[in-house]
């Protein structure tokens, strides 16, 4: 069965010393509140902190560590760049994959998306796949035959035992970094349609084992409506996963 999973995307916040002492604060009270037995939670610091923040993660235990993107190519000359390999080599084991800022300010594609995912699932490591429609294009009606192309596109072609790795993430681009949250009836409603899709790309096995994420303005007031959704199997978090208590009331959530 699917796995719920609550992951905080960092995006380029917090400074190493502010970074160290979130981690020290959520470990504490996820500990504390031993929350973690149907939980699985993610943290996908920036780069750099990501050696450091994966050693004070006790292995086996219940957080999880994440990068947010890497290069599609195993190694080589790529100035600037990280690879798969390398994440996994500091013990990273999931991936951001698509998010709609790289896809918006890096202009990454569904070729560009469908090489990262081979990349990441050739290092071992668990792609969180993101998908998600803009104001303009949920006003024009257009959301399902959007996201449908967008899975098509940029994930169906894995075979079915490299799609059973990854974790999807709905993402409405107007809900991102805004305050307007998608309701909970508009994210199962997509939820359920996500796995529709799935099932008839794979088959409903797979549809029932995947983990399907919701983000945009996710918080700790409105998650627990979020996550009761049947099709909702936690959250990927921006703003509220810099906030260890917001953060923390997240995971409780379930
Ligand atoms: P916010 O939670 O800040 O809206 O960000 C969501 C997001 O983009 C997570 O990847």
């Amino acid at each position: 069965m699917r796995k719920n999973i609550v992951a905080g995307n960092w995006k380029m916040n917090m400074t190493y010393q502010d970074g160290l002492a979130l981690v020290s604060e959520i470990t504490n009270m996820v500990a504390d509140e031993t929350l973690a037995a149907n939980v699985e939670v993610v943290l996908a610091p920036p780069a750099p902190f990501l050696h450091s923040i994966g050693k004070l993660l006790v292995a086996g235990g219940p957080i999880h560590l994440g990068a947010q993107n890497c290069h599609q190519k195993e190694s080589g000359a790529y100035t600037g760049e990280v690879s798969a390999k390398q994440l996994h080599s500091v013990g990273v084991e999931y991936v951001i994959l698509g998010h709609s800022e790289r896809r918006q300010y890096f202009r990454e594609d569904d070729e560009l998306l469908s090489q990262k995912l081979k990349a990441v699932l050739a290092a071992g490591l668990k792609p969180i796949f993101c998908i998600g429609e803009s104001l303009e294009t949920r006003e024009a009606d257009e959301t399902f035959e959007y996201l449908a192309a967008q899975l098509q596109n940029g994930l169906f072609h894995l075979s079915n035992e490299e799609f059973a790795q990854v974790v999807v993430a709905y993402e409405p681009i107007w809900a991102i970094g805004t305050g307007k949250t998608a309701t909970s009836q508009q994210a199962q409603e997509v939820h359920a349609f996500i796995r529709e899709q799935i099932a008839r790309a794979y088959d409903a096995e797979a549809a029932l084992n995947t983990t399907i994420l919701y983000g945009g303005s996710a918080n700790a007031q409105n998650a627990r409506e979020l996550f009761s959704q049947p099709d909702v199997d936690g959250g990927l978090i921006g703003g509220a996963s810099l906030k260890s208590r917001d953060f923390t009331e997240i995971i409780k959530s379930f």
